[in-house]
């Protein structure tokens, strides 16, 4: 039975937000197409990630070397592998989430620091870093006002590209897209937009 993990990095509601349209677009259709398989919801705007820091850097290297940890740094060590069991576990995520000035939410950025863990997620090697979690598959579901695809924005955008250079790190290759763009830019064709992306990530959820 797969695993599979759906996070949402988006605070506003499915009446407001695009990319929350597109995760429940994908999360009905998915669930429909795989009734048995085991999904984990993750919504994290209301999970206390506070941002990576000194005490947690301290604790996961103590935890690599075995050293004994200090109960704050034990603390920090658990709140992170709450974060990262099941991100590991996963065969498959879904991450959905809006372009915020060029690139993800501060809450998406502070998971990824979370879960990219040398020695679980990736380790180094003479050669550069080896991904260490390359049997997952992952689909990233993304609403940018502007357009980015192609004209003079395309070399701006670090939200999706972001994504997707920090799974690889981790050995994650098979990654596929949902993205819904220039909405705010064209509001005469918001509506056919954002009906298409939900089509879209319908179609992209079922064979997933
Ligand atoms: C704080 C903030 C920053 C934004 N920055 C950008 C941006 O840099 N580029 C862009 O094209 N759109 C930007 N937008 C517009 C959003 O990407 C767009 O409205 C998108 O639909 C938001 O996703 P959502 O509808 O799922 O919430 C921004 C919106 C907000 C609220």
């Amino acid at each position: 039975m797969n695993q599979v993990l759906f996070v949402k990095a988006n605070c506003r509601s499915l009446y407001q937000s695009v990319s929350v349209k597109l995760y429940h677009a994908f999360l009905d259709t998915y669930r429909k197409a795989n009734p048995s398989e085991r999904v984990i919801e993750l919504d994290l705007y209301q999970e206390d990630l506070p941002y990576y820091n000194d005490v947690m850097l301290d604790g996961m290297a103590k935890r690599r070397q075995g050293a004994e940890l200090s109960p704050a740094e034990k603390e920090a060590v658990d709140r992170v592998m709450r974060f990262l069991d099941p991100f590991v576990a996963a065969d498959k995520i879904v991450f959905a989430f809006p372009m915020w000035n060029l690139t993800v939410p501060a809450v998406l950025h502070t998971y990824i620091d979370y879960v990219s863990q040398p020695g679980i997620a990736y380790r180094y090697t003479p050669e550069g870093p080896v991904g260490m979690l390359g049997n997952k598959k992952v689909a990233l579901l993304n609403a940018r006002g502007g357009v980015y695809s192609s004209g003079p924005a395309s070399d701006q955008e670090m939200a999706v590209n972001w994504m997707i250079h920090n799974l690889e790190l981790l050995g994650i290759q098979d990654i596929v897209t949902v993205i819904v763009e220039g909405h705010d830019q064209y509001p005469e064709h918001r509506e056919r937009m954002i009906d298409q992306g939900i089509a879209a990530a319908m179609k992209t959820a079922a064979a997933f």
